[in-house]
């Protein structure tokens, strides 16, 4: 099953709705701006990777709902529903990236004839997938040089088959272990609140037939205590300049937990996601949510006081100082990390 599949005929985005995961397996058939941006927001389909892919598919699909006849009001539209799709998410950067590339079709093609250039922007979208596919792989064999057979690698959220084309990011190498006989054994953290890892990581690999084990996240510091965890392997949404790296909530305390038990903290990810134009993870855009995430969701009733305050991040930064390389697709990167 592909994570975002393009139905051009029928001119719909088809993707596997990921809020209902692990129980119903519902697929979607998306073609109207507002569900393309609803599918982002409500993490119908999420994880930076795919995110960008997504993008690419409803910048193509947008396109060709046109009416204009001439460049200007057909760009001008168009333009402006990017910018409305780019509002969706802040933090993974794969999505700007992706419509950063789409709008750049469409400047190249200017002179052409709008038909023509509707074939330029779903051969680009296509081409985005593809390379995404292509990269996922890359950091597979990259990562899988820095593991041993028999290794116990935790993981945090979903940086899988789910979250990008396929292979994953920080999952790649486990899958490429798995083929390959490597015997991992995988710790996958549950990510509250909005247990990706539990819903996603836990069922992706366990329906491929990996060793996976699922923890609360506050477990960490008593699982890597116990000597099971060799290394960790996380996704990333955003790589500022200095390395710094935001990823799903949380990844930053699994980051912290691991220098303190001498654990190698590897963080996976696309050159797509690294964004040389940030200094400073400091700068980087966190989303926040609403606090019925935390509150409510997954319960039958209301686990909280009414009215009661919530902070709800959906990321948080790892600093550069914790991470012991960063694994792209061109090759593994080590401190002192300096992106341009
Ligand atoms: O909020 P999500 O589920 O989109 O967050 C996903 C993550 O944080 C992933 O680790 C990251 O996007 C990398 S996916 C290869």
């Amino acid at each position: 099953m592909e994570t975002v599949a393009l139905d051009d005929a029928a001119k719909q985005i088809v993707i596997i709705d990921q809020t209902k995961l692990p129980n119903e397996r519902r697929m979607l058939r998306l073609s109207s701006l507002k569900e393309f941006y609803d599918a982002i927001y409500l993490l119908q389909v999420r994880g930076a990777p795919a995110i960008g892919v997504f993008a690419a598919f409803a910048a193509y699909i947008d396109a060709c709902s046109t009416d204009a006849s001439d460049h200007d009001t057909f760009f001008g539209k168009w333009s402006d529903d990017l910018d409305y799709l780019n509002s969706s998410r802040p933090t993974a950067v794969n999505l700007s990236w992706a419509l950063t590339r789409m709008r750049k079709v469409v400047e190249d093609h200017a002179d052409e004839p709008i038909p023509q250039i509707l074939d330029c922007l779903r051969d680009e979208a296509l081409l985005i997938r593809k390379e995404d596919e292509a990269s996922c792989r890359a950091i597979g064999e990259n990562a899988l040089t820095l593991l041993k057979p028999g290794y116990g690698l935790l993981t945090h959220c979903n940086a899988g088959c789910l979250a990008t084309s396929r292979y994953g990011t920080a999952t790649a190498a486990m899958y490429l272990g798995h083929e390959r006989g490597y015997d991992f054994h995988i710790y996958c953290d549950e990510t509250r609140p909005l247990l990706q890892g539990a819903r996603l990581t836990a069922f992706e690999l366990a329906e491929a037939g990996l060793d996976v084990t699922l923890q609360c996240d506050n477990m960490v510091a008593s699982l890597m205590a116990t000597g099971k965890i060799d290394a960790v392997l996380v996704g990333c949404d955003r790589v500022a300049a200095n390395g710094d790296t935001a990823n799903k909530i949380g990844t930053s305390v699994v980051a912290t937990v691991a220098k303190h038990y001498g654990i190698p903290f590897y963080v996976c990810g696309p050159m797509s996601t690294i964004d040389p134009s940030i200094e400073t993870g400091a700068d980087i855009p966190i989303e926040q949510r609403k606090g019925e995430e935390v509150t409510d969701m997954w319960y039958s009733s209301r686990m909280a006081p009414s009215g009661i305050k919530v902070y709800n991040p959906a990321f948080d930064v790892t600093d550069h100082s914790l991470i012991t390389a960063i694994i792209t697709d061109r090759g593994i990167c080590y401190p002192p990390f300096c992106f341009t």
